[in-house]
């Protein structure tokens, strides 16, 4: 897509936009196999797509995305696979990473990240300092991210510092602290689960599901469920 135009159609008045889409990108390793390709290429064309998210989310004012590139359990893969993606990781950072936030968005990481080498971690850092004043859109990478072991992290905050476990101050302790809950959280690849992703953040999130494998995400696909989304009758408990 050309810089400053929209490939994509959706309606503009009356439009009800999620002000913060959540992606489970999955499916990267079916998509290999399907067209006869290493599980490598497959997470090499799962990151271009991310970049190429990240870009329509911006050109259509999205003002939040969080991506789930690397689950707290992912370490439990052969090791050259984890090997790859950390390699895919170090890649990402140096140079896709580093041309997202000269477009004005601010990077985000969100997971245990001292699990990585500690170039990765410092790149980590740095990324997200350089953007924190980055305006246009958050982009949150969750990395070693489990939703489980954040909810029970926080917990152990406030225990230590003597607060209450009001939900409030839960939200407080969580690395999504900054962030607005998920309007929409997509999972591509066929699966209907949450796989440890946002757990606490996703209480009335709208899910949609979608069978594309992660690598064939397009922004037709997007516009798909963003389509849906607006279609959705959020009630939070009420009677409306
Ligand atoms: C998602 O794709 C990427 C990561 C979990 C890192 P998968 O590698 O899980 O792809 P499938 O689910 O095996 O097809
Ligand atoms: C979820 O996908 C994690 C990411 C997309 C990073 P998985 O492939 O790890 O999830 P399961 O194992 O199918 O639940
Ligand atoms: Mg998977």
């Amino acid at each position: 897509m050309k810089k400053g135009s929209s490939a994509s159609e959706l309606p503009t008045s009356n439009f009800q936009l999620p002000t913060h889409i959540a992606i489970i990108m999955d499916g990267n390793g079916r998509w290999a196999a399907a067209n006869k390709k290493a599980i490598r290429e497959g997470h090499k064309k799962g990151a271009e797509i991310a970049k190429e998210t990240v870009k329509s989310c911006l050109n259509k004012k999205i003002k939040f995305l969080t991506l789930y590139a690397f689950s707290s359990e992912n370490w439990a893969r052969p090791e050259e696979e984890v090997k790859d993606l950390i390699n895919l990781l170090r890649l990402y950072l140096a140079d896709d990473a580093e041309a997202l936030i000269k477009k004005n968005i601010r990077l985000k990481f969100i997971g245990d990240i001292k699990a990585f080498p500690e170039d990765v971690q410092k790149k980590c850092s740095e990324l997200e300092k350089k953007s924190s004043l980055n305006p246009e859109l958050t982009v949150s990478i969750a990395l070693n991210y489990g939703s489980k072991q954040e909810i029970a992290n926080a917990l152990q905050i406030i225990k230590k510092k003597n607060e209450v476990s009001t939900i409030e101050n839960i939200g407080k302790y969580l690395y999504t602290a900054e962030l607005p809950d998920p309007d929409l959280l997509i999972r591509t690849g066929g699966d209907h689960r949450l796989s440890n992703f946002l757990l606490w953040q996703s209480a009335y999130t709208e899910l949609y599901f979608c069978d594309t494998f992660w690598p064939d995400f397009n922004e037709t696909e997007l516009d798909k469920a963003i389509e849906e989304f607006s279609r959705r009758e959020r009630r939070f408990g009420t009677r409306k």
